[in-house]
């Protein structure tokens, strides 16, 4: 028998510690919380994309009286990015959160479904995406790269 260790880190951060463009990334997170349509969980996701290009793009969550077909924040971001930039990589993204309580203090990981598509477009691009995420609390969470996220991955590389 042999073990397999996957090693990943997460780093973590108070707001002030980032730079300015990493702020203002995670606040266009929090802004876009707004923009989500979420009647049936009244949990708002917002997501923001900074662009290689410089340009921001916005994401939030979209829910469907038909439950399934609920759109994650990520998900609209991405597809977002990839209607308005096609073809231009994708730097960072940030994930935030507002609920009615205020009390989900934890950073909000994206769903499994969420990373596997984050993973499609940074192989896409051959180049990391790095993710902010933070809840309703101070912290904030930095992972380099959706692979943290996702050990043992499906990719397109099983179907060559
Ligand atoms: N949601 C997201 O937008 N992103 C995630 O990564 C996890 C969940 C949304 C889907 C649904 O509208 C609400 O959060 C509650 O699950």
């Amino acid at each position: 028998m042999k073990k397999i260790d996957h090693h990943f880190t997460i780093e973590e951060y108070q707001l002030q510690e980032l730079n300015q463009e990493e702020q203002s990334l995670i606040q266009k997170a929090k802004d876009a919380t707004a923009l989500s349509h979420s009647p049936y969980s009244r949990f708002r996701v917002g997501c923001a994309i900074l662009l290689e290009n410089g340009e921001t793009v916005l994401g939030a969550n979209q829910e469907n009286a038909a439950y399934p077909v609920c759109l994650c924040a990520e998900g609209v971001a991405l597809a977002n990015a990839a209607a308005n930039f096609n073809k231009v990589s994708i730097v960072s993204m940030a994930i935030t959160i507002a609920t009615e309580h205020g009390k989900m203090l934890d950073p909000v990981a994206p769903c499994g479904l969420c990373r596997q598509s984050i993973l499609e477009y940074e192989n896409r691009q051959n180049k990391n995406i790095s993710l902010y995420l933070k809840g309703e609390g101070e912290k904030i969470y930095k992972v380099q790269s959706i692979k943290d996220l996702l050990p043992l991955n499906f990719s397109d590389k099983a179907l060559l």
